[in-house]
């Protein structure tokens, strides 16, 4: 049968672990998106580096990256699952639209900008291509969404100038990426500062829940988690901590912030914070009984990324070699 789905692309960089606001914000939604997208995922690796990492460390970070998603459920026979350095076309056509950024629009990006206040010592150029690269992974698939969390948004803005801007100078080539943002779950904030967004390298670990921590582990962390002074559970500004943990309960159960307003209403935070723990403790637990096991066959790792490798290397080396020919280079 003639597959006309849409096509879908995203990524996830194997730095720190994978958060509960990677697997609320992202991975969940690519689990579910599968139903109604052709999808490819990639374990992002050369992103990494705009950091400095460990070799011995990196490799083992991205293989568990690699297992945690076939745990999470991302189904390899029909999607594709890759490490985007083992298809060497984003690196090429990163190069190539790298000539078609400008610096401008690239010191505007606020990640950008974060990011190189935090590390100051080391503000590589890599850093600022950054999105140039995240664009070349959209792009070479021909991707209709691409569904990211809220932070990623401003990156996917300037893929699709960067597209439109190609299309508009050499004819169509490139398609225009949508993004998809989930309603709930989009920016988890962290548990110890509820202000600023959960994040895998935050310095305090009571902040961030990684998806393979032990119940006792993400009881304790819930129960030290940052609220406010009042004493009510309710959904309105100012209330920071209390929001977090609202978003994060409606996020995992599926039901409505109104509704679990109403389940938690007149209860004490601590009983609030036990219930909201329970539920991400439930919802992880298959996932982690599935990691145990993919872990420990590295042959079946093995051979679904190299299937990935293949499949999704064919689709970028045609959108690559049309980039090229459009460009004028010489095609051999
Ligand atoms: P990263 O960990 O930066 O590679 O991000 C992987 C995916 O998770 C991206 O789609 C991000 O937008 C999403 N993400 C990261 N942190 C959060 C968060 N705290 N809340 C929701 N989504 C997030
Ligand atoms: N920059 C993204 C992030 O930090 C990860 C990423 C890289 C990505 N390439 C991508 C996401 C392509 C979506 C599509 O979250």
């Amino acid at each position: 049968m003639e597959d006309k789905r849409k096509r879908l692309f995203s990524g996830i960089q194997p730095s720190g672990c994978i958060t509960l606001g990677n697997y609320l914000g992202a991975v969940k939604n690519w689990v579910a998106l599968q139903d109604e997208y052709d999808c490819l995922f990639s374990v992002v690796d050369l992103h990494c580096i705009t950091v400095r990492q460990d070799p011995k460390e990196f490799k083992n970070r991205s293989l568990d990256f690699f297992a945690m998603l076939l745990a999470a459920g991302i189904d390899p026979k029909e999607h594709v699952l890759f490490f985007q350095s083992h298809v060497s076309c984003h690196a090429e056509m990163a190069w190539l639209l790298n000539c078609y950024t400008y610096i401008g629009e690239l010191q505007r990006m606020t990640q950008f900008k974060d990011k190189s206040a935090k590390h100051a010592d080391n503000i590589n150029a890599g850093l600022m291509t950054y999105p140039v690269l995240m664009a070349a992974d959209i792009l070479l698939y021909q991707a209709d969404a691409v569904p990211v969390g809220a932070d990623q948004k401003q990156h996917l803005e300037l893929t699709r100038d960067i597209a439109v801007r190609f299309n508009h100078a050499y004819g169509d080539t490139f398609k225009i990426p949508e993004p998809i943002i989930p309603k709930v779950g989009a920016r988890i904030m962290s548990l110890q500062d509820p202000t600023s967004k959960m994040s895998k390298s935050d310095p305090n670990p009571k902040a961030c829940i990684s998806i393979l921590d032990s119940p006792d582990t993400i009881m304790k962390k819930f129960k030290s988690a940052v609220t406010d002074s009042e004493a009510e559970i309710a959904y309105r500004e100012g209330k920071d901590g209390i929001n977090n943990l609202l978003s994060i309960y409606s996020a995992v159960t599926g039901t409505s912030i109104e509704d679990a307003v109403n389940t938690f209403a007149g209860q004490g935070y601590g009983t609030f914070k036990v219930s909201v723990a329970e539920a991400v403790i439930e919802m992880l637990r298959p996932l982690q009984e599935r990691y145990a096991e993919i872990k420990n066959d590295k042959a079946y790792i093995e051979s679904v990324y190299k299937e990935g490798a293949e499949r999704a290397g064919r689709i970028a080396h045609r959108t690559l070699t049309k980039t090229m020919k459009k460009i004028g280079f010489m095609i051999p």
